[in-house]
């Protein structure tokens, strides 16, 4: 499995993937091709993807607010689950994240993802119980 940096060319396969993966996504807000696209030019080394030959078999997208470095749209193909890709694809962001100065990486959950709430906790995150989420948007689209 080789990692590698992702470009707007793989638009349509990162699609296919968080498709495949069930993966709730913004396809006319953030993660429209447009918007993508200027994400991907302004932060070239922070979208990974995980290839098995030529195949897109993993997904995660970085962001860098310039105090913490997140972790956003992380999925694997449901065929290549349970192998590590995930946990491998995290490690290389953090990597690239920490190379950026950044001390403090972090990740937004929903309350029902025990998979991912597992995964992260075996890589080494800490769930603060105590944090609520607040956001506000101009649209359920964005
Ligand atoms: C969550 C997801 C990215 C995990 O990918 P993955 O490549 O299978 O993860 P890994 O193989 O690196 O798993 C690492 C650890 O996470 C936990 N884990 C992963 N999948 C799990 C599952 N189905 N059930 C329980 N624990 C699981 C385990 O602790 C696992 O370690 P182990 O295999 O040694 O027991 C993948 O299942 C996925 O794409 N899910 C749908 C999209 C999603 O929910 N993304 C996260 C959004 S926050």
């Amino acid at each position: 499995m080789d990692i590698k940096s992702l470009t707007i060319d793989s638009y349509d396969s990162i699609i296919a993937l968080w498709e495949s993966a069930g993966l709730p996504y913004k396809p006319e807000g953030r993660d429209s091709r447009e918007e993508m696209k200027k994400q991907l030019e302004r932060d070239p080394d922070l979208t990974l993807g995980a290839f098995e030959e030529d195949e897109l078999i993993g997904v995660i997208m970085g962001t860098d607010d310039g105090r913490k470095g997140w972790i956003n749209r992380l999925a694997v193909l449901p065929k290549y689950t349970r192998r590590g890709v995930a946990s491998k694809l995290i490690h290389s962001l953090e990597y690239t994240l920490r190379k950026r100065g950044r001390k403090i990486i972090c990740t937004l959950v929903e309350d029902w993802n025990e998979v991912s709430l597992d995964l992260f906790k075996k890589a080494g995150y800490e769930k603060h119980e105590d944090i609520f989420y607040l956001s506000k948007r101009e649209g359920d689209h964005v």
